[in-house]
């Protein structure tokens, strides 16, 4: 355990004062963009189908590029401002996000029906039951990680009210926990149980374990999830949750929802908010919808596995599938991973450079 002094080891007043995890695209590229994704898109085509060399970002990627280097190798968190959004329909603005997603990495799926785009909107779901999940759900989430190197959440349309997003730092977190607790901070660094709420595949277990913390070649790995971890506890072959261990929950979530490290913000239509999934722990406030369908808050959610990330612990293979860096890792295949999921992998993978998935 030591303690980090990264820039991903920020605070909220480190934010504020310097926007260099800020990024603009310019009008100019705006319009660019908008043409460019109005001139490809077709209807009922599938995502799959659609190739990264059809997509033309002209100089805006540059700026796209510097924001998820900034998530993946800097602060943790970044957001991009100014995708086009007045002109394009849902589905235009889906097709954008992926596009994006191409580009960057590889995407990995999302849950039981293997979907590699999740539309974050409210379906009804009971976030804290067995098989709940946040995304499909209207309420406030327990702060977490998402299942893959690094999340992108696109903004469509905003909440009439609430959904205001929270990002805390990871290694901020561990840091203040050495300082004020060190005996809870030796126990956050062994394993706690994560329910997969019963989205497993076939072969695995309904239940993965992992530390919430783990230092290794000079970086601090952060992983956390409360909602997992109680879900868990009512599965079979889970060990029952120790009252240190219960304490250390508590006292985590206390740390990260001080005001002074815990940063809120709205996400604005064509706002794009890239969160490191190993160093960032992010949340949002439950909301309320406005009446009228095409209305209601819309982000368009990717869970990326990029080309240039770095190994991980061995703890988290059970978790991401594989830890090597610059590997097609982490998503939740559930159980809808067909052959044309098992091709779009391999081949993007082999577009990027990248090698592809070695479960064990
Ligand atoms: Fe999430």
């Amino acid at each position: 355990m030591s303690n980090f002094k990264t820039p991903a080891a920020w605070e909220v007043s480190h934010l504020k004062s310097k926007h260099d995890w800020v990024f603009v695209i310019t009008e100019a590229e705006k319009k660019h963009l908008s043409a460019s994704i109005k001139s490809i898109f077709t209807e009922d085509r599938d995502l799959f189908d659609y190739s990264p060399n059809e997509f033309n970002f002209g100089s805006s990627w540059k700026t796209i590029a510097k924001a998820l280097s900034q998530a993946l190798h800097g602060k943790g968190l970044a957001i991009v401002r100014g995708l086009p959004r007045e002109n394009l329909s849902h589905e235009e603005f889906r097709l954008l996000s992926w596009a994006i997603g191409l580009r960057a990495g590889v995407a990995r799926p999302q849950g039981l029906a293997s979907q590699y785009i999740s539309a974050v909107r409210d379906a009804g779901t009971n976030y804290r039951a067995a098989n709940g999940r946040g995304y499909s759900s209207n309420a406030e989430l327990d702060f977490h990680v998402d299942v893959a190197d690094l999340t992108i959440l696109t903004c469509y349309n905003k909440a009439k009210s609430g959904g205001q997003s929270m990002m805390s730092s990871g290694v901020t977190a561990q840091n203040y926990l050495i300082e004020e607790r060190p005996d809870l901070a030796e126990i956050a660094y062994q394993y706690f149980y994560f329910s997969r709420q019963n989205e497993q595949a076939s072969d695995e277990k309904p239940f993965y374990g992992l530390p919430l913390y783990e230092e290794e070649n000079g970086n601090l790995f952060c992983n956390w999830n409360r909602n997992r971890v109680q879900s868990a506890q009512r599965l079979e072959g889970v060990p029952t949750l120790s009252s240190a261990q219960r304490e250390t929950m508590d006292v985590l979530d206390e740390i990260l929802m001080r005001p002074e490290l815990m940063y809120t913000m709205y996400l604005e239509p064509g706002d794009m908010q890239i969160l490191n999934n190993y160093k960032i722990f992010h949340s949002r406030t439950g909301y309320i919808d406005l009446e009228t369908e095409s209305k209601k808050r819309c982000l368009y959610r990717l869970w990326l596995a990029p080309p240039d990330s770095i190994k991980l612990p061995e703890s988290w293979r059970d978790f991401y599938g594989s830890i090597e860096p610059a590997t097609v890792r982490g998503g939740i295949r559930g159980q809808s991973y067909d052959k044309a999921c098992a091709d779009f992998d391999k081949n993007h993978a082999k577009f990027l450079k990248m090698e592809s998935e070695r479960r064990p």
